[in-house]
């Protein structure tokens, strides 16, 4: 892996205190430890703080979501879809508001996102909350305050072509539609507010990733996005070949963006400056979120180890510690 040199190539450009700090992330679940499989992804947080992740089992088990706090269970299993495939969570913060606990559940396979309610005594109902078999995924989830559901698809193939990513929008009545399409899309958040739309993109030539941006939408209150805007290019810190893939926000507006096979977390400013380079005890983490009982435990998900191939081993959770509480936790309460 080539050495990454965010931080000093700040101080240089500037020639002081750039502010941008080296961190590493602790150990909380490891391969010893985990009751997840390898594909432990959509990382997202309930009103009490506790975190959630999918994969909860083992390879083959791809229809189950866990809690990985305050102890690894299961949370939800969809035994009634055959095929189902989550791959990404979040609490509803409407419903919370009215003292109900929702989960919505993007499906890759089905190509659907599938709403859960927990009721007072703990027994879980589930239902089709938007589908559309012309979305290409689901592969994560942004919600906004009012319950509209944001949507990125992901098509990896050896040469990208607009279509392998695009951005959906599932209204409150559960109708779909279409908002962009692009380059290989992943990482979906909105920003405190809900002011904008943050969602990556990345392009592959003969196989080889070649390309990562992250680009930055205004959202209207009807749900359109406009004033497309190129935040971040990471050919422009010469790591353009790492695949971004969970990215959510903290109520500073600050991003933490995962790299893909970059052992790395990065935190970003709204100002698409990065803050600091976190480093995770395994090759290919997946998703984060913030949580725990203040909402600023950053939860890192990912296949245990380095270099892990695709599929093997089981899921591990790192966390850090950060100054400010997640969007999604701070929303719930
Ligand atoms: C994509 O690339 C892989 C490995 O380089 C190759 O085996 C495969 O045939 C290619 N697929 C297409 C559709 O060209
Ligand atoms: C991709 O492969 C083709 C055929 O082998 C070659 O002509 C082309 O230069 C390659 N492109 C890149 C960006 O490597």
């Amino acid at each position: 892996m080539s050495l990454k040199l965010y931080c000093i190539s700040a101080l240089l450009l500037i020639g002081g205190t750039s502010g941008c700090l080296y961190e590493e992330a602790k150990p909380l679940v490891t391969a010893e430890t985990s009751k997840f499989g390898p594909f432990i992804e959509g990382t997202s947080v309930d009103k009490e703080g506790n975190i959630y992740a999918v994969n909860f089992g083992d390879s083959t088990t791809l229809a189950t979501i866990g809690a990985v706090t305050p102890e690894q269970r299961l949370f939800f299993e969809d035994t009634q879809t055959p095929g189902t495939a989550f791959n990404g969570i979040r609490f509803g913060a409407k419903e919370a508001a009215e003292n109900r606990k929702v989960a919505y559940l993007a499906d890759y396979k089905n190509h659907r996102v599938v709403q859960v309610e927990v009721n007072s005594k703990g027994e879980i109902t589930s239902k089709n909350f938007c589908a559309n078999p012309n979305i290409i995924q689901p592969n994560d989830l942004a919600l906004a305050q009012d319950g509209r559901i944001f949507l990125s698809g992901m098509k990896f193939q050896n040469n990208t072509q607009v279509g392998d990513g695009d951005i959906w929008l599932c209204t409150r009545g559960g109708r779909t539609r279409r908002l962009d399409v692009m380059g290989r899309t992943n990482g979906i958040e909105l920003s405190p507010g809900d002011k904008y739309l943050y969602v990556s993109e990345a392009l592959d030539r003969n196989s080889t990733t070649v390309s990562n941006r992250i680009w930055r939408y205004r959202v209207h209150s009807s749900g359109r996005i406009s004033h497309k805007k190129l935040f971040f290019d990471f050919d422009s810190v010469h790591t353009g070949h790492l695949n971004i893939d969970g990215i959510r926000s903290d109520i500073n507006g600050n991003l933490f963006v995962v790299r893909h096979g970059g052992q790395e977390v990065l935190k970003m400013s709204p100002k698409g400056r990065i803050l600091a380079s976190i480093k995770v005890s395994f090759t290919f983490p997946t998703n984060i979120e913030l949580g725990g009982e203040k909402g600023t435990t950053l939860h890192i998900v990912g296949r245990c180890g380095i270099d892990t191939p695709d599929g093997e081993g089981v899921g591990c959770v790192d966390t850090w510690e950060n100054d400010a509480p997640g969007r999604a936790w701070s929303l719930l309460q």
